[in-house]
Order: C-alpha cells, then sequence, then structure tokens
C-alpha cells in the first residue's frame, strides 16, 4: 500500500508546509495524547524555521496519491562534540491514515540520513502502550529510559504551604532569578552548574553529555527567544558564590495555560539542604505572582530519578502519563 505515498524532503519550509506539519501533528495528537494540548501553528513554524542550539533537522512530508499530507518526520542531528553520535526522530502520522505503511517510509529516510551522516544511535519518544510502541519495537528499536510525566495544577496545590517553602532560610545561600538571558556576572556560575545535570539519569540511552560555557548558556537563551518561547529560571546562590542549584520553566509563545518544566539541577556538593523543592516552591510562587494565565506546569522524569519524583511530589505534582525513550542502535563504518 505503501506504494501510493509520496516522500518529500523539505529544506526551506513554507507556511503551507508548516500548516500541513501542524495539521498532521494536531491529529496524531488529539488520536493518541487527547489531554495534552497540541502547539500551535505559530509553535509549530517557529521549530521548523528557526535554528537550534548546536544541531540541524531534516524533515520529510509524506503525501497520499491525492497530495493529502498523511505524515511528517524530523529528524534532529546534533553537532556539539559529545551528542554528534546522535539524531532525535519525531514522527506523526494522521490517524485516519495508519497502518498503510507511510510511517516505516518515513523511518527509512530518516534511517538513511542517519548513516549518511555517520550516526550510531537513532532515539525517538512514543507513549507507554501505544502505536508509536509497537511500531518502535516491530522496527528493533529497544526502550533505553521509561518517563513519568506529572502535573502540577495549580486550582489544586497547597498556596500557604508553597509560600512557606518558597521563604524558607537555607542559611549560606540565596535565591535569584531572571527572564531569558542570564545575567553577565551569573554567565560562568550558571554553565558551570549546567554542567551538573549531565549526570540526570538517562537509562541506558547513548545521550551522550555537552560541555557548557557562558557563550553556550547564552546561545540557548537566545534560540528560544528566538523561538518566541520565554524562559525563565530561578537559581540558588552559595555565599562562596559558587551557583548551587537551577530551575527553568519554558512558557510557549502566546499564553497558553500549561507550561513546561526545562531543567531542574542542584550541584552535587549542594545537594541534601533542600534545595530542589525550595527552588521548584519559589518558580511556582513566580508564575503565580507574574503570569497569572498559567494555570499548570507539565513535567517529566526518568522513573527511577526517585529524589527528583519526590520533590515533585511534595509540592503537588500528580502522575500524568507515562512515555518510553526507544533507541535503535545503527551499524557505523
Ligand atoms: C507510530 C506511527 C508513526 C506509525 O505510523 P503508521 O503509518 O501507522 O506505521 P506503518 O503503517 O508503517 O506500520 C508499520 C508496522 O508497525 C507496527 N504497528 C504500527 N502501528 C501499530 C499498532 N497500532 N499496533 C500494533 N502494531 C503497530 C506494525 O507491525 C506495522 O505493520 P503492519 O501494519 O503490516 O502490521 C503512528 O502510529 C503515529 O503517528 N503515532 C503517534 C506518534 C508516535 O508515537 N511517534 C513515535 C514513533 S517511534
Amino acid at each position: 500500500m505503501s506504494e501510493h505515498i509520496h516522500l518529500t524532503p523539505l529544506h526551506r519550509i513554507s507556511v503551507t508546509e508548516a500548516a500541513a506539519w501542524h495539521q498532521v501533528v494536531a491529529a496524531s495528537m488529539a488520536h493518541d495524547l487527547p489531554d495534552v494540548p497540541p502547539p500551535g501553528p505559530g509553535q509549530i513554524h517557529a521549530q521548523l524555521t528557526k535554528p537550534t542550539l548546536d544541531s540541524h533537522r531534516l524533515t520529510w512530508l509524506a503525501a497520499g496519491a491525492d497530495g493529502v499530507p498523511v505524515g511528517v518526520a524530523g529528524l534532529r542531528l546534533f553537532a556539539s562534540p559529545g551528542r554528534d553520535h546522535l539524531a532525535e526522530l519525531e514522527l506523526h502520522v494522521d490517524p485516519a491514515h495508519r497502518r498503510q505503511g507511510a510511517g516505516s517510509l518515513l523511518l527509512s529516510a530518516a534511517v538513511a540520513a542517519c548513516r549518511t551522516e555517520s550516526r550510531r544511535s537513532l532515539i525517538a519518544e512514543a507513549s507507554a502502550d501505544s502505536p508509536g510502541e509497537a511500531f518502535a519495537e516491530r522496527w528493533g528499536f529497544r526502550q533505553a529510559l521509561a518517563l513519568d510525566h506529572l502535573i502540577l495544577r495549580f486550582d489544586q496545590v497547597d498556596e500557604a504551604g508553597i509560600l512557606r517553602l518558597s521563604k524558607a532560610e537555607h542559611p549560606g545561600y540565596r535565591l535569584t532569578g531572571w527572564t531569558g538571558t542570564v545575567p553577565d556576572d551569573l554567565a560562568d556560575a550558571f554553565a558551570a552548574a549546567k554542567n551538573a545535570m549531565n549526570d540526570m539519569p538517562v537509562g541506558d540511552l547513548d545521550y551522550g553529555s555537552v560541555d557548557w560555557d557562558a557563550d553556550r548558556v547564552r546561545a540557548m537563551a537566545k534560540v528560544v527567544a528566538d523561538r518566541g518561547d520565554t524562559l525563565l529560571t530561578i537559581a540558588a546562590v552559595h555565599d562562596d558564590g559558587t551557583m548551587a542549584g537551577y530551575t527553568e520553566i519554558l512558557l510557549p509563545q502566546g499564553t497558553p495555560p500549561r507550561v513546561q518544566q526545562y531543567d531542574t539541577a542542584v550541584v552535587p556538593a549542594h545537594r541534601g539542604h533542600g534545595l530542589g523543592l525550595w527552588l521548584k516552591a519559589a518558580m511556582v510562587h513566580r508564575l503565580r505572582a507574574e503570569y497569572p494565565h498559567v494555570l499548570e506546569i507539565e513535567t517529566d522524569n526518568a522513573e527511577d530519578n526517585v529524589h527528583m519524583l519526590a520533590v515533585n511530589r511534595e509540592l503537588g505534582f500528580r502522575s500524568y502519563r507515562r512515555t518510553r525513550e526507544f533507541q535503535l542502535d545503527l551499524p557505523t563504518a
């Protein structure tokens, strides 16, 4: 049946192509993830056309014989030294056109590109117990990481408890926060703290690591801003000037009620002092005070990341959905 499906690699993505992409992703998510708000057309356009940090993206559109878009694939090829073995796949087929080989055709184009680009690992995320999981297993991916997604709904939080946690004294530490790019006087300390994320549990994923420095943290903030999104950070700074930990929230463009947790990290030497809970409570308090349109935060944690899960549960996060990271190991020359 797949002979009726035609693949087109997309190069300079037009508004029409981005709209077709959005249509497929929205239909796919409405089918598999009815509780998850799909990205808006503007977000998809920005994701497809704006630069990413240290990576480039290849994209394909699958259309039926009548030219109607039925599936999309995006392949992110990382370029930084610790991650240039890795590619990440996003793949969606419109539910009305599934089980006709479109997904397999898109995957084979992505795998061929991985070979050309000498990638040894291809990773993709799928919901637990979903068609995506069955598809990944069919094509020889192995499950490398199990993620628990949690959600914090502000109408269900213990406001007084959050306030108390956010205002608690932590002798030797102070909180600071910023929007977008880190202030210059904290940039080196922030980059050092970001390197602490390299020990985040990633199961059996061949995820590599990234070396952060001040230029790279500024570049990351610029990528987010160019996409039209807003990055909020709160950090705990030790009296000696070290950044002991930080937490980041991404507010997508527009004013959608749901925001995404990005990193939360506490540097190993500063663990065990309740800084994670302090930082995250302060972030909830900041969101409540400064961004009244925000109603909920979604976060995901490796199933075995017991400390982060405990912090999140104490704040009021509740289980929401489960995803799996799959990895396909590719032969390299
Ligand atoms: C995963 C997805 C892209 C598959 O697209 P598709 O066009 O239906 O895939 P194909 O027709 O090429 O399927 C190839 C094989 O995968 C397996 N497969 C796909 N969907 C399946 C399902 N729902 N149940 C069981 N096996 C399935 C089958 O072995 C199938 O071969 P068959 O139809 O001859 O039995 C699609 O279901 C989707 O968009 N899901 C949501 C997004 C997602 O999870 N993406 C991550 C993918 S790793």
